[in-house]
């Protein structure tokens, strides 16, 4: 929720903070802002409205003064509708400075009434204002130190937030803070960068710092400074970023949610890369942690949104291969339902960003619990992983489109890998050899969906783009894919869709039923379960005799969903747990083209943001 990105060095600063904001435009596009403080030490600012490209249109018209010291923000709105005045950045000390955030600002009203009563007054419905305003008072009071009255405003917040602020006084100084919310700092030559992440900065820099929790930083363009809320100074760890700008380029593509599902083969092979030695699956960052997987007696995987749903196959698989129960939780509802959990637990996280507020806090409360953490990430230096005991990355690269796909299925591999790897630390692994090739053989299967399956689908997407609602059956891990291909309707296309448990269908959906109604069904191989492919088929016969429309999802040479079926989606013979792998894409890319097919835009679908850094 939310781009923040700053810069101090010799070169104007505003079309840095564009191109940042525009990397950073998946977090929060409902209002953007700018401002610059140039060489004769005045600040100029200018925020609107709308996307990115409004605030783009304004400054082409009439540019801000040039300037080498700047801030930018792109807002996805909490207090205060999407207006020009909510816009960030907001100023303070008769316009002298101004002031971004990202987060929420829960003693907001009472530090309001405050200045109110100081006889400060707001021109925006904002919790950030009051940050401003604040600032703008303890800059006075402490005789113009940026920098401690800074120190000052911070700890009198509470709730989450990044802050960064500037003064006119203070060329080539931008100051910020964070708790519980994003920002890294890119290191150039002779200049430096703030950002929520490294997409803000990546074109001019890979060299990184990562700042903890409660920590401010100072960037001027020669030094980095970075100490806690007390103001005693603290080690920044350093990190190069292991992807370029390139790959947070669309290169070409309609959409980035169209590069990202093609980008799959190679997310999955990343992931998967490193992990394996002869016949076995070795973590080598969980290499010398074993302890992390023996006497405990539980596992709870947490995560929210798409995360959450590749928990749902992790649990499938960690259960089978570690032989220990598995549950999964969504992440705000864990944290608030005094969970039993203790050092015998150990809490898996899933998350693309790192960052999501409500995952962020499940680890915090069951380390403070006792539990182990573990988390799976696909963001170097965020703070999900920070927090966490271990760390497995998935290796997907920058996924910029809200809706998540490549982070997806590499989220999944990682669970593959974790299951097989406890699995081989617990003993109840002895021979990986056949979920080795399973694993291997995987990139070369979702390129073959890709590429086969792509037209055929696209075509159904298109003929259906007027259709109101959509329903997903699927049983064992079909289920948690039945539950993502819904989801991913539901974010990109704004159709109701749900997913269902195929053995659930009796017990109340089937009176969704109706002629015509479209179902996707997600067809186990036989070759796995005889028992369960036959309950499915039955499944669809219950359907298909009340109306409804048939698409199966099925591997090649399952003649039997044939005769019930009014269109068969392929997908190639794959082990049971490697399946979902496979069987989500073309629902990825049903969503993709019944959105485009509507004129909706894929990447930034309506009221949502891709990285949720408030609770
Ligand atoms: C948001 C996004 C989803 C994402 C979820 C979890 O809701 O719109 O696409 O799955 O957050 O994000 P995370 O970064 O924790 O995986």
């Amino acid at each position: 929720m939310c781009g923040i990105v700053g810069y101090v060095g010799p070169r104007p600063s505003q079309d840095i903070l564009l191109a940042g904001l525009a990397r950073l435009e998946y977090r929060g596009y409902d209002s953007a802002g700018v401002a610059v403080i140039d060489g004769e030490g005045t600040l100029g600012m200018r925020k609107k409205a709308g996307k990115l490209a409004v605030l783009r249109d304004s400054l082409a018209d009439s540019s801000l003064p040039d300037g080498n010291t700047g801030i930018g923000h792109t807002r996805w709105a909490t207090h205060g509708g999407p207006t020009d005045e909510n816009a960030h950045p907001h100023l303070a000390d008769d316009d002298r400075l101004a002031l971004i955030h990202n987060g929420i600002i829960e003693n907001f009203a009472a530090l309001r009434d405050e200045l109110l009563a100081d006889g400060v007054s707001f021109r925006s419905e904002t919790d950030t204002e009051v940050a401003a305003a604040l600032l703008g008072r303890e800059y006075r009071n402490n005789g113009g130190d940026l920098q401690l009255a800074f120190r000052g405003v911070v700890n009198r917040l509470e709730g989450a937030f990044t802050l960064l602020a500037m003064h006119q006084d203070h060329p080539g100084l931008v100051v910020g803070a964070r708790r519980n919310s994003p920002l890294v700092i890119g290191l150039g030559e002779g200049e430096n960068f703030l950002g929520s992440d490294v997409a803000a900065f990546i074109e001019h820099t890979r060299k990184a710092l990562a700042i903890g929790q409660d920590q401010i930083v100072s960037i001027t363009p020669d030094a980095v400074t970075v100490t806690d809320f007390a103001g005693t100074p603290v080690e920044a760890e350093p990190f190069d970023v292991s992807w370029d700008a390139a790959a947070a380029e669309k290169g070409g593509w309609s959409s980035f949610m169209a590069k990202e599902v093609s980008e799959q083969p190679e997310a999955v092979a990343n992931t998967i890369r490193g992990r394996i030695q002869g016949d076995q699956v070795v973590i080598p960052e969980l290499e010398g942690l074993d302890d992390l997987f023996i006497g405990i007696n539980r596992i709870i995987i947490t995560a929210c949104g798409t995360a959450a749903y590749s928990a749902l196959v992790g649990k499938y698989a960690i259960e089978q291969w570690a032989r220990i129960p598995v549950d999964v939780e969504l992440a705000h509802e864990f944290r608030y339902r005094d969970p039993v959990i203790g050092d015998d637990t150990l809490v898996v996280s899933i998350s693309q960003s790192g960052e999501t507020m409500d995952t962020l806090m499940a680890v915090k409360y069951a380390s403070e619990r006792g539990a182990r953490t573990l988390s799976i990430c696909n963001t170097q230096g965020a703070t999900i992983p920070r927090e966490s005991d271990a760390v497995v990355y998935t290796h997907a690269g920058p996924e910029v489109a809200v809706a998540s796909t490549k982070a997806f299925s590499a989220q999944i591999t990682a669970l593959l890998l974790l299951g097989l790897h406890m699995g081989r630390v617990r003993g109840s692994v002895e021979d990986a050899s056949v979920d080795v090739a399973e694993l291997t053989a995987l990139p070369e299967k979702i390129a073959k969906v890709l590429s086969s399956e792509q037209e055929h689908v696209t075509q159904l997407a298109g003929w259906m783009a007027d259709t109101r609602s959509v329903l997903f059956l699927g049983r064992h891990v079909g289920f948690p894919i039945a539950l993502e291909g819904a989801l991913k309707l539901k974010e990109i296309s704004y159709i109701h869709a749900e997913g269902f448990a195929a053995g659930e269908l009796k017990h109340g959906p089937i009176a969704l039923i109706e002629p015509g109604q479209p179902v996707f069904v997600l067809v186990p191989s036989p070759r796995h379960s005889a028992v369960v492919h036959s309950k499915v088929v039955s499944n669809i016969q219950e359907i298909r005799a009340r109306g409804a429309r048939v698409i199966v999802v099925a591997e090649e040479g399952d003649a039997a969903v044939l005769p019930f079926a009014d269109e068969v989606i392929r997908i190639p013979l794959a082990g049971a747990m490697f399946e979902p792998l496979l069987a989500v894409v073309p629902l990825q890319i049903f969503a993709m083209a019944l959105a485009t097919a509507k004129g909706l835009d894929v990447d930034q679908p309506r009221n949502l943001a891709k990285s949720v850094t408030v609770e």
